[in-house]
């Protein structure tokens, strides 16, 4: 157990230094962050939080106002969180993330207003019947109407694509889709742009990013359903790739700049909306796992911001000391997995070397 506690911090040092030189090599001074970087070619970069980091978290939230020119809410925008009481729903942490994002001169997106995964016990119950829909649809005012002109762009559907469900136009089977057809998630879009007209409308959705015979399905399935909602003349603005990378997985950088040029052609805009690395698969030390983080998310990068469509990049937090995959994944050696930018000491790690020179390289957006 000694022996562990002691390993566990050398290591620790040793990923500190290296997270020193890598900001100093990197960056050339400590005020650029990776939203000026994002800037110079016409995108933008952020990060998820959750409005009680705002106040417990100082040192993390310096680092997000140096790096991060737009926020999204990691949980606190779900129908889940702001839903509780039927007839009141609570936006107070929401607005305290407006305030917050006001206050810094950062945009914010909002995350998001209908997802089949956080809906409230008493809407669960009651998605049973033709009135499920209409329950969907009056959520999705209500939430992007408080909102309406702070928020820039919001993932006003998310994660309606499941081939497994064996549905022959691979959507999810759900209750929603059930009753309400596809129609249901162009009723979702319209219902956002009467309640804020000005905001983008995404759809947003994961398992896009691999070379799998599942993620191409999910592929198929999402362009077949952007292509349906376009040709309805339904209001959507853009593709959210949520990008939860996998050290490990086999990636295929023709064919997925094959699917972004179909959404681009569709006249779409796409962002990454939810980038981490999962290095469950890489044993060895934090220099090493680190290493293998920047090079894999480089090579999807590289091929992502090659797409002029592509508007910007987030990342699902800014420190692996908040990222969700550390409740999630569970490593063999017991640490924590080490998923973004910056370590848990908050100094930047090889893949913000990475993210800062995909910038760089990438063609300018006007
Ligand atoms: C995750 C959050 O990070 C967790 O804290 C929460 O417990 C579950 O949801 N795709 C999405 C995000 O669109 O909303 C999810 O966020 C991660 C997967």
């Amino acid at each position: 157990m000694i022996n562990m506690f002691r390993r566990d911090f050398l290591l620790g040092s040793s990923a500190l230094v290296l997270g020193q030189a890598g900001k100093s090599l990197a960056s050339g001074d400590e005020t650029t962050g990776l939203k000026d970087r994002a800037a110079r070619r016409g995108m933008t970069y952020g990060c998820a939080l959750g409005a009680d980091q705002i106040s417990r978290q100082p040192l993390l939230v310096k680092r997000i106002v140096q790096e991060c020119g737009i926020l999204v809410p990691e949980n606190d925008l779900k129908w889940r969180v702001t839903g509780e009481n039927p007839v009141r729903p609570d936006y107070s942490r929401g607005e305290s993330l407006v305030r917050f994002a006001t206050q810094h001169g950062m945009l914010l997106r909002g995350h998001t207003a209908a997802w089949y995964k956080s809906q409230p016990d008493w809407a669960v119950a009651a998605l049973t019947s033709a009135e499920a829909v209409a329950l969907v649809i009056e959520r999705v005012q209500s939430v992007v109407g408080h909102f309406s002109g702070r928020i820039v762009e919001w993932d006003v559907v998310n994660e309606a694509v499941e081939p497994r469900d064996g549905l022959p136009n691979r959507l999810r089977n759900s209750p929603e889709y059930r009753y309400g057809g596809l129609e249901y998630i162009a009723d979702c879009f319209h219902a956002a742009r009467g309640a804020d007209p000005k905001a983008k409308l995404y759809y947003n959705d994961y398992g896009l990013e691999y070379d799998s015979e599942d993620e191409e399905a999910r592929r198929r399935g999402v362009l077949d359903l952007l292509s349906a909602l376009k040709a309805a003349n339904t209001p959507v603005d853009g593709l959210g790739i949520q990008s939860h990378l996998k050290v490990g997985n086999r990636f295929n950088a023709e064919r997925f700049r094959r699917f972004l040029g179909d959404v681009a052609s569709l006249g779409l805009e796409i962002r990454l909306t939810e980038l981490d690395v999962n290095d469950e698969r890489v044993q060895g030390d934090p220099i090493v796992r680190d290493e293998a983080v920047a090079s894999h998310a480089r090579a999807f990068l590289a091929a992502a911001l090659e797409e002029t469509a592509v508007r910007g990049v987030l990342t699902w937090g800014l420190s692996d000391s908040t990222s969700w995959l550390s409740s999630t994944v569970s490593r063999r050696d017991g640490s924590k997995p080490r998923p973004l930018p910056l370590d848990a000491m908050m100094l930047r790690k090889p893949l913000w070397t990475a993210i800062a020179e995909s910038f760089d390289g990438a063609p300018i957006r006007n």
